[in-house]
């Protein structure tokens, strides 16, 4: 009988961490993945940008400064960024502006 309950209370937190663990990484890890395939060859892999490309630094005193809209609204709206970056929706563009206060740390 004990047995039995101590299987089930494994078996519950082990179905628990199951369903909680892959969401909580996914989370994190789509705005990186979204920032390494829509930014970084442009504002680079740590987002210092490229001085002489003219292409700011995301990491910066002036990024820091920015409202999570402002960084939102530039990613949509600067006419140097290419139509895909233009275009993304709202949630992904979110879980990169989070991902770039992360790299701001
Ligand atoms: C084709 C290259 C390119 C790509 C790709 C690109 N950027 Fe940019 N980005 C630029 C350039 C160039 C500017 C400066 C434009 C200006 O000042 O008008 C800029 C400006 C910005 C700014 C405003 C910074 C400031 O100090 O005002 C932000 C925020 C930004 N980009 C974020 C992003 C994010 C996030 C992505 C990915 C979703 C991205 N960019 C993709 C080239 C790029």
């Amino acid at each position: 009988m004990k047995t039995t309950r101590l299987v089930m209370l494994v078996m519950t937190i082990a179905v628990a961490l199951f369903i909680l663990i892959p969401n909580l990484s996914w989370a994190a890890d789509d705005g990186a993945t979204l920032y390494k395939a829509k930014c970084a060859m442009c504002h680079g892999p740590d987002a210092a940008g490229k001085p002489a490309a003219k292409i700011p630094s995301l990491i910066s005193d002036e990024a820091k400064k920015m409202s999570d809209a402002d960084l939102a609204k530039a990613v949509t709206e600067k006419a140097k960024h290419p139509s895909t970056v233009k275009s993304l929706p709202a949630d992904q563009v979110k879980a990169i502006v989070s991902y770039v206060r992360s790299l701001q740390k």
